[in-house]
């Protein structure tokens, strides 16, 4: 009798601790979503932060922020990466001059957001942090205008518009911490 009373505990708990757990990914999910609502793109918010593992461990506004300006981070760097590879295999064509646009724009951007960017966030000067994100958000159209300007369809616009889009992610969620 006691074992079965031990065994039928044993399932008690660990039925309890799975629905447990099952609360607490919707709680993180309710939670993403709420705050997703307060951007200007929820479907894109919501996109962003739950492809990042990061974010099931989120709890506050300002954690949502911190991920999405690692998230702006790294894709404007990994992007600045991938175009400065393509500016030096566009090196002495007719387009060289547009590359050239493109890389001073996005590692410019790289170079705010690692260096500005990061460090006033950690010290919460979100309106600097705010300031330079906008700014780097900017990147994708100054590349992409660039391209326009000589009538050539650009090869980076996927690029242009990620760093765009997560810049601008980061920027509205950061806002949210203006205001507190
Ligand atoms: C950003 O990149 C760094 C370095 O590669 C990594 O440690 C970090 O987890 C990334 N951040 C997010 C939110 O993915």
């Amino acid at each position: 009798m006691a074992s079965v009373a031990t065994s039928l505990a044993m399932v008690l708990i660990v039925v309890v601790a799975m629905s447990y757990g099952l609360l607490a990914t919707h709680a993180d999910i309710n939670f993403i979503a709420r705050t997703c609502k307060k951007t200007n793109n929820f479907a894109l918010c919501m996109a962003v932060l739950r492809a990042n593992p990061k974010s099931a461990q989120a709890s506050t506004e300002h954690d949502l922020a911190s991920i999405a300006l690692q998230i702006a981070t790294n894709t404007t760097r990994k992007n600045a990466a991938a175009i400065c590879d393509l500016d030096y295999k566009h090196q002495g064509t007719p387009e060289a001059p547009v590359w050239h646009v493109c890389v001073k724009a996005h590692v410019l951007a790289a170079a705010d957001l690692i260096a500005g960017a990061g460090p006033s966030f950690h010290v919460g000067d979100y309106a600097d942090v705010l300031k330079i994100v906008s700014e780097a958000k900017g990147a994708g159209d100054t590349c992409e205008n660039a391209f326009k300007a000589i009538h050539k369809t650009s090869p980076v616009t996927d690029m242009d518009r990620q760093t765009t889009e997560h810049c601008g992610l980061a920027g509205d969620l950061i806002r949210l911490l203006l205001t507190k």
